[in-house]
């Protein structure tokens, strides 16, 4: 069943029904100022970090799901009829129609009751700290209507955390100034914040509220605000408790009319030493005054929306399959790229299942986000590399996590996830493959973000690689510590205590416990690493690297493989996981997709043989499942991924992380038929039509959807913000459909299924365009066999990098 549809040309999902099975979300903002948004108006803003910088609230958990957001309220005054144009927070008051536009960076939700339609639309403008609300309002009667708007948001003190928590302070601390028509909301303010929000409207106003209590009346919820109940405004100024901001608009609609309101929620700075207008604690509003008057202006919003769209333009004009599968296209094209610049942007900080209190920028997340979206951002991801790498340690040891408003990495956390080094490498492999920018390996970046300790770039790597050799347990594999890719892999913790974070608990001490992912993860970046030391021309290096993945690829080899598929780990007792002498937990996917990658067991056969224990034991119509059996009991020598119930999360769940792993380990030993077919499985676009099953977006990949030992099997948790997005794009543009950048230039190798007889790509890369078209002979099952350059033959498969501004004409043939 759908809830909806996709508008390929305006690059829109429109969701037909506003109780969808979960609240299907959006984001608003490109650069600093962000907010998510629900299709029934749901959601919260922020300045940078979800946390620290809170503009509005939210409450996860609540009944009725998702209420709290930007709301205008519509009353019928000859009546005392009211409702709201999202449906919540009065899904009582039943709409005529509804329709949710979700688009790129804006959502647009219009409904109409009794022949009055509204449709607002939600976008932050580029380069502004601040969202626009443009409410279209028509009286489709053939009579005059006399009609109120209501706007309403609801202030977070700025910090979330404090804010949900801290309430014996924060009942006593809200402040806001009310001075022609705009709401300012200053908490904190008089003492050492310099920032604050503000809520305007374009409309003279017949009334505005700013306490919660006053707007809704005491024990009333958002379903039946008071002041919209009697049609009047109580012209109230917060003073603690909730503050909030709300206008009362008069509208006069003839017959027919159209009239069109803008309302600005936004947030400012100002130098700390002009603070107030002189001598006063008044707020000073001379620098956001002209902001405000500028966007409540009908033509800016227009033109702000017109940029928006030519940004998006650019942004992924840059990739354009053609493919005979309409959901390839779909995703690749529009919404799988949007959702890999969504993950840049928030990481895992803020979506329906991420709060924007929890957790900073991921270090291993980071780096893996950046394969989606560094050939459409490569500057902002060369910054997003430095930046991470600053939070390195001179160990070669990463901080698990930072914070995005302060670059610094994060003491709750900590360091020891072993794997986290070796990302940074893969990283910055996927930046100079797509850019061939080797002057990035040169900058200056710091250890732990401490002036003077400086080294370039490319040192950093070496001590990730460093850092797993210094680290090796008795079968020559690497030793896990708190975990590695898998969060809940935590085999030195043992943890009986309700409560305690199995990763940063502390880990048992003597602890021997080995990944053969971490294993597969070396070996294929210490092939990497050698790649670029052979570019900079350092060749006992790339020897000595390529040395080391050798060695590490035998221990595999040794005390990896299982006999039909590679193991997952020895744990603290030096006891296997993830192999036939096990109970449960018996085969892994991460150590199958991963050693593949690395290369390993590609000669001999081992790859094949893994992959079709996979195909045997983890596939399932809706994805492939991390492990099985699943564990039915906790594990205390285990830690986390036993602590979930069977089919979820890490325990037998459908990670989706893992699953383009196992795409790509299928192109590469040539199964294309596999490798699509595992693509479809998670394709959110191929998904749709059992949305009552998957119940999550269909327009965005989900970190998880429910195994097949969960009783809600095929049911998707955790949508946005996971590294689904970066590798599913990258399986599907790089391994099946083959166009891969590379260090020397870019690499066409498609993998493709059966049916398909070739494929079209618009690609740009390093400044040149290139137009590739792929045609299998007749038959033909496997890789190029001819590669035809602006008409020239060319040896091999490597297209050479091109002239700027050139447009390149590709011809691929599959023999
Ligand atoms: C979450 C984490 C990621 C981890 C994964 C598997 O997605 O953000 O870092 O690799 O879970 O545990
Ligand atoms: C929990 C989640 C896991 C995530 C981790 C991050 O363990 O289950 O997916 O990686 O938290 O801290």
């Amino acid at each position: 069943m759908r809830y909806g549809h996709f508008d390929d040309d305006q690059r829109e999902y429109v969701i037909e029904r506003p109780d969808t099975p979960l609240p299907w979300i959006n984001y608003l903002g490109t650069e600093a100022y962000f907010g998510i948004v629900s299709n029934t108006g749901g959601g919260y803003s922020f300045y940078r970090d979800a946390r620290l910088r809170r503009l509005t609230r939210y409450r996860y958990n609540n009944a009725p799901l998702d209420v709290g957001g930007r709301y205008v309220y519509v009353r019928d005054d000859a009546t005392g009829d009211y409702w709201s144009p999202t449906w919540q927070p009065t899904p009582e008051r039943e709409l005529d129609d509804y329709e949710c536009r979700h688009g790129l960076s804006y959502t647009k939700i219009a409904s109409s009751r009794g022949g009055i339609r509204a449709e607002t639309l939600y976008f932050a403008p580029l380069g502004e700290t601040l969202e626009v609300w443009r409410v279209r309002v028509t009286n489709h009667r053939d009579t005059p209507a006399e009609l109120s708007l209501f706007s309403s948001i609801e202030f977070c003190l700025w910090d979330a955390q404090d804010d949900a928590t801290n309430y014996q302070r924060n009942f006593s601390t809200g402040q806001v100034e009310v001075v022609d028509g705009v709401i300012y909301h200053k908490t904190e303010y008089r003492e050492r914040r310099d920032h604050f929000a503000y809520f305007a409207c374009s409309e003279p106003l017949a009334g505005f509220d700013t306490s919660r209590e006053a707007f809704l009346g005491a024990y009333r919820g958002w379903d039946r605000p008071a002041a919209v109940e009697r049609g009047s405004a109580a012209g109230s100024i917060a003073h603690g408790w909730q503050p909030i901001g709300s206008h009362h608009v008069r509208l006069s609609l003839a017959a027919g009319e159209t009239r069109e309101v803008v309302f600005l929620l936004g947030y400012a700075e100002n130098p700390r030493d002009a603070k107030f207008d002189p001598g006063s604690q008044t707020l000073n509003k001379t620098l956001v005054r002209p902001v405000i008057d500028r966007w409540l202006r009908p033509e800016t919003v227009e033109q702000g929306l017109t940029a928006l769209k030519e940004y998006w333009d650019r942004l992924l004009g840059g990739l354009r399959v053609r493919t005979p599968d309409g959901d390839t296209d779909r995703m690749v094209n529009v919404w799988n790229a949007y959702q890999c610049l969504v993950t840049f942007n928030m990481s895992r900080s803020a979506s329906f299942y991420e709060s924007g209190i929890g957790r900073g920028m991921g270090f291993r997340d980071s780096n893996q986000d950046l394969l989606g979206f560094v050939h459409m951002v490569p500057e902002r991801a060369r910054e997003r590399i430095l930046d991470i790498a600053a939070t390195q340690k001179e160990t070669g040891g990463a901080y698990h996590q930072y914070q995005p408003l302060t670059k610094r990495g994060n003491n709750d956390i900590g360091e020891g996830f072993n794997d986290d080094p070796l990302w940074l490498i893969l990283g910055v492999a996927a930046y100079l493959k797509e850019t061939g920018d080797l002057a990035l390996l040169d900058e200056p970046v710091p250890f732990d973000n401490e002036p003077g300790s400086e080294v370039p770039l490319y040192e950093h790597l070496r001590r990730s690689l460093r850092y797993t050799l210094e680290r090796l347990g008795p079968h020559g594999l690497p030793l896990i510590g708190r975990a590695d890719w898998n969060d809940c892999l935590n085999l030195n913790c043992f943890s009986d205590t309700p409560g305690e974070p199995f990763q940063t608990t502390e880990n048992a001490t003597g602890g021997v416990a080995e990944s053969v992912f971490i294993a597969g993860q070396f070996v294929l970046a210490a092939k990497e690493l050698a790649g670029i030391a052979g570019l900079l021309g350092r060749d006992s290096e790339e020897v000595y690297f390529r040395a080391a993945a050798e060695k590490m690829a035998g221990s595999v080899a040794e005390h990896g493989w299982d006999g039909a598929w590679f193991r997952r780990a020895y744990d603290f007792y030096g006891n296997v996981i993830g192999s036939g002498e096990n109970d449960e937990g018996q085969i892994f996917i991460e150590p199958q997709g991963m050693c593949i990658l690395g290369g390993v067991g590609i000669d001999d056969g081992l790859a094949q043989r893994a992959l079709d224990s996979v195909a045997e034991r983890l596939a399932t119509p809706h994805g492939i499942v991390l492990q099985q059996p699943a564990y039915s009991s906790y594990r205390i020598e285990l830690g986390e991924i036993s602590s979930y119930p069977p089919g979820y999360k890490e325990n037998a769940g459908i990670f989706c992380h893992t699953n383009p792993w196992i795409m790509i380990a299928e192109a590469i030993v040539g199964n294309g038929d596999r490798a699509f077919d595992y693509y479809r499985r998670l394709n959110p676009s191929a998904r749709e039509e059992i949305s009552e099953v998957h119940r999550c977006e269909p327009y965005v990949y989900a970190q998880m959807i429910a195994g097949k030992d969960a009783p809600t099997h095929g049911e998707a948790k955790n949508s946005w913000l996971s590294g689904t997005a970066a590798w599913n794009f990258v399986a599907i543009t790089q391994w099946i459909l083959g166009v891969r950048p590379d260090f020397e230039g870019l690499r066409i190798d498609p993998v493709l299924p059966a049916g398909w007889p070739g494929f079209e790509v618009t690609r740009s890369f390093r400044g040149t365009t290139y137009e590739i078209s792929v045609r299998r002979a007749e038959g033909a099952t496997g890789r190029v066999t001819e590669l035809l350059v602006d008409g020239v033959p060319v040896a091999g498969n490597l297209v050479p990098v091109g002239a700027p501004g050139a447009v390149v004409r590709v011809e691929a043939v599959i023999g």
